[in-house]
């Protein structure tokens, strides 16, 4: 058979299969609303085994609903030992997360390589958290669970047997011609003959959001301290520096929980000894001791890199990677042979002595130090794989010293990835812009990790003042002084207002301690973007028309992305500004709104135009809003002592807020130890506000104080 005819025979079995040949994908149901589709031959590695956390079991308890996307339309292939995805996407439908994107919040559209890197100013896929997890606004998520680099269309390729193919226009005569038509799907390319798909319901995007993050264990559950605030001191600080440093917070009365060594208290650092510099800290013990003293614990910066001059280095040195860091080897920490030597280490030199955590860094990128693609691992894990992982890897296994001393910790990491929600630790890194600082915590909310837009330096006291206000309403509370030697106080013309903006976040501890325990317990992120906010946007199921965005916001809030305001916790709507900003508008989602400092009424459904002046952060409360919040103080109620509260509640309607306590400090809660007090506010008889709050449960900790409630909008 020697003929054209022939050749195209063939060439039509060679791409059949790859063309139309659609395999399999086995669904399974594992909690209500929870699928887990496995397709080909899935890696054996992926990032919940590096990540090794159990589901929490808030996930059974949670409402059956349909599988919210169609199944067939979930499409898998193996073609050449690579997976081919594709996912439905529907006209009217916009897609968040795709891990911790800095300048943008609305994803679709746009075309990345997942890959864990520090951010390099562009939203390619490359950075912190490269989270292969997306929430669509019609209420479903979707996560692939692979530690490879994951090439992600996500709805920018058109397929010419599209069942929905965008129309044909003429760019010569249509103005509507458009360089970026319609496309029907997200696409995913990941270099492995298989995948574990995971389908998550809503039906708001939130729940599936909630879902997600519970199927990590649920966000994580900071000591109290840890929400209190943080300064981290010059690199080079010897111990004398520090407690000086310690004791001039105490002394000019600027609250202070943790204060962070840099890499000088290392006898050697990059790479890593692991071990105090015995010049600058001559007795560690007594260094750490004579700081809880003044209730200041003590964070350690490192990276995981490991020195010649380090006591571990032989005996790591065979479960390493064939190429170092910064001279340092780099351990397999996908072994337990390796995190063992690493993590004992840990314990024994500081977590023993009382250190309280760690800022774990530089295991993110860039490309130009980290260890190379063709780099190889003793565990036989790609050099790609370790490097998806590392992140989790080092957050998981210093997380389990302090467990197993029963000490909470709350640290810093520069790279994490789905499945380490409950590992508490914040990311962080050194680009330093504070837009993309608050685009990036909003984008945190649909990663499942924390991120904090943290203060270093400043060229002016208004810069110093607007970049401390975000990371008061951040997850870590933190001056970066590392390279400054920068303090709170440090311009002095705004000193009183810094001082005051710290003593609000410690006021406020209440509040935030419940909110991370929603976290916890029900996986809702503290930190979040308003297009998961009910009321914020209109049905995107509708078809939109074009309008006057001043009397429809909503127009706005679904066709542009809003990146510069953001929600903390169940009622706080925060609307920052930056340097040179006098006046902002905020999009207020619909119902009423109102001021949290006066209680006024702020605007309902409608885009405010607001002067703040400097000293404050405009913060908007949901009408109904309950804050608890704790009289001042310089460091964050220690386990058992009981604290005061004033429950503010704000707006017309009535009010109800679960408040969450437990010792703030050890790991008890997970054996039962905590409670759930009912706080609620209703009008009497006479139209007047009254409040309660629920007696603590007999035998669980129980620190409220006296109670007085301040109803702010009379
Ligand atoms: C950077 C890190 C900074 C600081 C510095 C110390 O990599 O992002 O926050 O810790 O190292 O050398």
């Amino acid at each position: 058979m020697r003929s054209p005819f022939r050749s195209f025979f063939l060439l039509f079995i060679t791409l059949a299969p790859a063309l139309l040949n659609a395999q399999p994908i086995n669904w399974k149901e594992i909690f209500p609303g929870v699928w887990k589709g496995t397709a080909g031959k899935p890696d054996a590695y992926d990032l919940l085994k590096a990540a090794e956390t159990p589901p929490s079991p808030a996930l059974s308890k949670l409402p059956e609903q349909a599988f919210p996307i169609p199944k067939e339309e979930i499409v898998f292939r193996v073609q050449q030992g690579k997976t081919y995805l594709r996912f439905p996407l529907e006209k009217a439908e916009q897609l968040y997360g795709f891990g911790l994107n800095f300048q943008t919040i609305h994803q679709r559209g746009r075309i990345m390589q997942l890959h864990a890197d520090h951010y390099g100013k562009s939203d390619n896929g490359r950075t912190h958290a490269p989270v292969p997890f997306y929430v669509s606004s019609l209420g479903y998520g979707v996560f692939v669970n692979s530690a490879k680099y994951i090439d992600v269309y996500a709805g920018s390729g058109v397929r010419k047997d599209s069942k929905n193919p965008p129309k044909v226009m003429d760019r010569n005569t249509d103005k509507n011609w458009s360089a970026h038509p319609y496309s029907d799907a997200v696409e995913m390319l990941i270099p492995a003959e298989g995948i574990e798909i995971y389908v998550f319901a809503g039906p708001k995007p939130i729940n599936a959001i909630e879902r997600f993050n519970l199927l990590s264990g649920g966000g994580c559950l900071p000591p109290r301290w840890g929400l209190g605030f943080t300064q981290r001191v010059h690199r080079l600080h010897t111990a004398a520096q520090v407690k000086e440093e310690a004791k001039a917070f105490e002394e000019k009365g600027y609250p202070l929980d943790f204060i962070g060594l840099e890499p000088g208290w290392q006898s050697k650092s990059y790479p890593c000894t692991f071990e105090w510099d015995k010049s600058r800290f001559p007795d560690p013990a007594s260094f750490v001791k004579e700081m809880d003293q003044m209730k200041v614990k003590v964070n350690l910066w490192t990276n995981p890199y490991v020195s010649p001059d380090a006591s571990i280095y032989k005996k790591i040195a065979p479960f390493t990677g064939s190429h170092t860091v910064w001279n340092g080897l780099v351990p397999d920490l996908s072994m337990p042979q390796a995190r063992k030597i690493l993590f004992d280490q840990f314990e024994k030199d500081h977590v023993k002595i009382g250190v309280s955590g760690y800022k774990i860094d530089e295991v993110d990128g860039f490309d130009s130090y980290l260890w190379p693609d063709v780099a190889t691992f003793p565990s036989g894990h790609t050099s790609e794989q370790i490097r998806q992982t590392y992140g989790l890897l080092v957050q998981k296994h210093s997380f389990e010293v302090f467990r197993r001393n029963n000490a909470r910790t709350y640290g810093l990491v520069r790279a994490s990835n789905a499945g380490g929600a409950s590992f508490p630790y914040v990311i962080y890194n050194d680009n330093y812009s504070h837009e993309d600082f608050i685009t990036a915590l909003i984008n945190s909310g649909y990663a499942g990790v924390l991120w904090t837009p943290e203060v270093r330096a400043s060229k002016t006291a208004e810069e110093w003042l607007r970049r401390f206000q975000t990371v008061c309403f951040s997850p870590m509370a933190m001056i970066n002084a590392w390279s400054s030697g920068m303090q709170p106080w440090t311009f002095p013309e705004v000193a009183p207002q810094i001082k005051a903006l710290a003593e609000l976040r410690m006021r406020m501890m209440p509040y935030w301690y419940t909110e991370f325990a929603k976290y916890h317990y029900n996986g809702t992120p503290p930190f979040r973007g308003m297009n998961l906010e009910e009321g914020f946007g209109a049905d995107l199921k509708k078809e939109k028309t074009p309008t006057n965005l001043e009397e429809n916001p909503y127009e706005e809030a679904v066709t542009k992305e809003v990146k510069d305001q953001y929600m903390a916790g169940e009622y706080l709507l925060v609307a920052p500004l930056f340097t040179g900003q006098t006046t902002r508008r905020v999009i207020l989602p619909k119902g009423k709104w109102y001021d949290f400092y006066t209680g006024k009424l702020a605007g309902d459904g409608e885009v405010i135009t607001i002067s703040p002046g400097m000293d404050q952060i405009p913060v908007f409360v949901k009408d109904g809003g309950i804050i608890p919040m704790m009289p001042a103080a310089l460091h964050a109620p220690l386990s058992g002592e009981k604290t005061d509260l004033e429950i503010r509640h704000y707006g017309q309607k009535n009010g109800n807020y679960k408040l969450y306590d437990d010792d703030g400090e050890s790991f008890a809660y997970e054996k039962g130890a905590f409670s759930w007090r009912h706080i609620n506010v209703e009008r009497d008889a006479n139209g007047k506000l009254k409040g309660t709050i629920s007696t603590g449960e007999n035998g669980k900790p129980s620190t409220v104080g006296n109670v007085t409630w301040r109803f702010m909008t009379e």
